[in-house]
C-alpha cells in the first residue's frame, strides 16, 4: 500500500480566482478584520462623526470587517452577491442580533448597477472591488465617491495592472495613475503598493499587485 503525503489544501486565492466563495470562506474562517479597516477606524478615533455612524461594507463576505464595525458602535450596510457569504454573516451571533435591532442592514446585491445608501461616513471594500467587471467599475466608483461625504473615508484594496489576474476579463485592474485619479479629491492617509511574487510554487503561484488604501475626502473649502 503506498502512503501518499496528505495534499496541502490550496491557498484561498486559488478559490477566489475561480470565484469559489464557499471554499474561500472555509479557508479564511476565523481571520481578523482587515488592516485597512482598522487603520480607518483608528483615523476616526477622537473625531467620531456621530454617536452611531454608518459604514458601508462592500463585498462584505462572511463579515470579518462587519463584525468589527458593529463591535465599535457603527451601524453597517453590508453588501455582497454571494448567498454563501451572507449565510455565514447571518450565522454570526453579533450580526444576527444587530440585524434584528436595526444596526445592520444586509443587502444581497451585485456591484453591477448597485445603489448605495446615503449618510455613510465610511465606505469599506476589502479585497472586493477587483471582482467588479470592468464595464461596471466606473459607475460603481462614482456611487462610492458620491456616498462618501467631505471628511468621510474610503478603506480597502484595488488591484494593479501587474497583478497575475489582470488578464482575467471579468476583473478590474488599474494602473497606478488611474488609482491616483480616483482619489484626486482625497488625502491619502495610507497608500501601500504591494508588487511582489507570492511564495507559492506551481499552479498556486501568483504575482500580487495590490494597492492598500485609506483615504479621507477633502473637507469642503472653509470647513475644518
Ligand atoms: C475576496 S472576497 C473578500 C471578502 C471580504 N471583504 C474580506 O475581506 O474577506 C470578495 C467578495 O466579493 C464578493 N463579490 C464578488 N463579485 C461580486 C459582485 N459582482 N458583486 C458583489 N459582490 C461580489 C464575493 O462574494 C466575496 O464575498
Amino acid at each position: 500500500m503506498s502512503s501518499q503525503p496528505p495534499r496541502t489544501p490550496p491557498p484561498p486565492h486559488e478559490a477566489a480566482q475561480r470565484r469559489d466563495w464557499p471554499a474561500y470562506f472555509d479557508r479564511m474562517q476565523g481571520k481578523p478584520p482587515r488592516d485597512t479597516l482598522l487603520g480607518a477606524l483608528d483615523a476616526f478615533a477622537g473625531s467620531a462623526p456621530s454617536e452611531a455612524p454608518l459604514a458601508i461594507d462592500l463585498g462584505c463576505g462572511d463579515g470579518r470587517d462587519t463584525t468589527e464595525l458593529l463591535a465599535r458602535g457603527w451601524r453597517v450596510w453590508a453588501q455582497d452577491s454571494s448567498d454563501d457569504a451572507l449565510g455565514r454573516l447571518r450565522a454570526r451571533e453579533d450580526c444576527a442580533a444587530a440585524e434584528s435591532d436595526g444596526r445592520l442592514e444586509i443587502a444581497h446585491a451585485a456591484f453591477e448597477n448597485l445603489r448605495l445608501p446615503t449618510g455613510a461616513s465610511l465606505v469599506n471594500a476589502s479585497f472586493s472591488l477587483p471582482f467588479c467587471p470592468p464595464a461596471h467599475f466606473p459607475a460603481l466608483w462614482s456611487g462610492i465617491d458620491t456616498a462618501i461625504p467631505p471628511g468621510g473615508r474610503f478603506s480597502g484594496q484595488l488591484f494593479g495592472d501587474r497583478d497575475g489576474w489582470a488578464t482575467l476579463e471579468d476583473r478590474t485592474h488599474l494602473a497606478r495613475p488611474q488609482v491616483m485619479t480616483l482619489f484626486d479629491q482625497y488625502v491619502l492617509e495610507r497608500f501601500i503598493e504591494e508588487d511582489r511574487p507570492s511564495a507559492h510554487a506551481g499552479e498556486a503561484h501568483k504575482h500580487w499587485h495590490v494597492f492598500h488604501i485609506i483615504a479621507r475626502k477633502r473637507p469642503l473649502q472653509g470647513s475644518a
